[in-house]
């Protein structure tokens, strides 16, 4: 009963109150929420011929609060239908939020594992995160499953502590139900449990999948762990990671690392780690697997610990998440490509082929905030390559390659909304170092009102940002130094 209404006050919260949002930065083709506060991706699955996607979801205010989880479905993974609120924390187990964790389909049923938060009631000493089940026959309404907490803190390993065990990833293999957790062992770094099942309910404790140590940063969150190319691939999001050359410059970074698992030990090696993401707003990460065979990952586009101009103006809503993205391992680097689907929502085409640009150009039709650009840019001619966005006569958004440092770089800092943060040095920018291909760099770039995200040479690199301009400047001026030729460029609004 206790349940029912808590998910209703919200529904009911959101009915009332998403008419009464300031949409002007608002997307138009990334997920949002109708109002309110929005965080990680949770539950992406594919149940009965449709995307699900549930999220970390505060109606009552654009900023974080007592977690709820949010729900929507599509069949082709850009264009939403809202559902109803799936969880609320209500129970004495998650009484203060239910926190991130993932779907898995069995028996026709759809099962989300989350995890229950409890503050302790301000006491840290008896604060703890324990891990739930709820479960679905029609895949919109959930109960949870009795006996939770299926994982609770008497089954926690040694040197693990019990406020921070969170974010279950649940996947089958073999018959076997298996899920990554986020952990922080008690020297205080993170790390990755995992446990298995033979029903969902029933878990017992594998062994440490991976440790940071103290070397990649503090509290690990937001596991995930699934096979690709033949390979074992964990990402997972570590909090306050170093800079280190042109990575890391977030709080919080998110990042893949490529090896192998062992099932009976937990342990797993790799040979390869990467940054995920190279922008300034991207956290969270979680994939699916579709009917495809596709691995699909969504994130958060968004970094903590930074301000975000729809909450401190005051816009009703906060929170955005990125495209779906296919993930493919080529050369043991991860590579991230949009979703196709995305492209039956392309209008009104301006294809040009073999443009040169010298100084500065500006081109018939291709301008927008609610586009995608591809272009193959020449560059035997040119040391700098630009592309400026979101222009007005005051502001811009830069994208730009420099040949001899071979460095992409994107840059927010000549919007006028400044986006600051808790990080040591502020930075409006970041770079990533990109090879030209035969003198050539290819760029596929998607905005929509407030973000920016750019996938570089065939998704090796992806960049993703938000940018909140104040003008609402909607030109695309190409800039270079020395003579570019765009071999070719295509230029389509999105519209669903
Ligand atoms: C990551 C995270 C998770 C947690 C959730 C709470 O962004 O901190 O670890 O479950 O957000 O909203």
């Amino acid at each position: 009963m206790n349940n029912i209404s808590k998910i209703e006050k919200a529904i009911d919260y959101v009915n009332k109150n998403k008419g009464n949002v300031n949409k002007i930065y608002k997307p138009k083709y990334h997920i949002t929420a109708p109002v309110g506060w929005i965080n990680d991706p949770n539950g992406f699955t594919f149940y009965k011929g449709e995307y699900h996607l549930f999220y970390q979801y505060h109606p009552y205010s654009s900023e974080w609060g007592p977690m709820h989880w949010a729900h929507i479905k599509s069949k082709d993974a850009i264009n939403w239908e809202w559902l109803p609120i799936a969880l609320a924390p209500e129970d004495e187990y998650d009484i203060n939020g239910c926190f991130s964790g993932s779907a898995i389909e069995k028996d026709d049923k759809l099962y989300l594992m989350y995890t229950g938060n409890l503050d302790g009631k301000g006491k840290y000493e008896d604060a703890r995160q324990i891990q739930c089940i709820a479960e679905s026959i029609d895949g919109i309404t959930f109960k949870k499953h009795v006996n939770n907490p299926v994982i609770g803190t008497k089954d926690l390993p040694k040197e693990s502590i019990m406020q921070d065990f969170r974010d279950p990833k649940v996947f089958e293999k073999d018959g076997v139900y298996y899920s990554v957790i986020a952990s922080r062992n008690t020297d205080g770094a993170g790390q990755i449990l995992l446990y298995k099942s033979d029903d969902l309910y029933n878990w017992s404790y594998v062994g440490v999948v991976s440790k940071s140590e103290h070397k990649l940063g503090g509290m690990w969150e937001c596991p995930d762990l699934f096979e690709l190319g033949g390979k074992d691939v964990l990402i997972m999001s570590p909090m306050q990671v170093e800079d280190c050359g042109n990575d890391f410059w977030n709080i919080n970074s998110s990042t893949y690392m490529i090896g192998e698992l062992n099932y009976n030990t937990g342990e797993f090696n790799y040979k390869y780690l990467g940054e995920i993401d190279k922008g300034l707003d991207f956290y969270a990460p979680q994939t699916m697997i579709d009917d495809n065979g596709r691995r699909v990952m969504i994130a958060w586009m968004q970094t903590w610990g930074r301000n975000i101009p729809s909450n401190t103006e005051n816009h009703g809503w906060a929170g955005m998440m990125t495209i779906p993205r296919v993930l493919e391992i080529i050369d043991n680097k991860l590579y991230q490509k949009p979703i196709e689907t995305i492209k039956n929502y392309r209008k009104n085409e301006i294809s040009l082929n073999n443009v040169s640009v010298k100084d500065r150009e500006k081109l018939d039709g291709v301008n927008g905030n609610t586009i995608e650009l591809l272009l193959e840019v020449d560059m035997t001619n040119s040391t700098m390559f630009g592309i400026n966005l979101l222009k007005s006569e005051d502001e811009e958004v830069s994208v730009h390659y420099n040949k001899e440092l071979e460095e992409l770089t994107f840059d927010r800092g000549l919007s006028k909304n400044i986006i600051k943060g808790e990080e040591k040095i502020y930075r409006s920018y970041r770079k990533t170092k990109v090879e030209l291909i035969n003198n050539k760099i290819k760029l596929n770039i998607f905005i929509d009102v407030s973000s920016v995200e750019i996938f570089i040479n065939d998704g090796l690199k992806t960049m993703s940002s938000t940018v909140y301009m104040k003008d609402f400047g909607q030109d695309v001026e190409f800039v270079s130094n020395g003579e570019s030729i765009l071999c070719n460029i295509s230029k389509w609004d999105i519209i669903i």
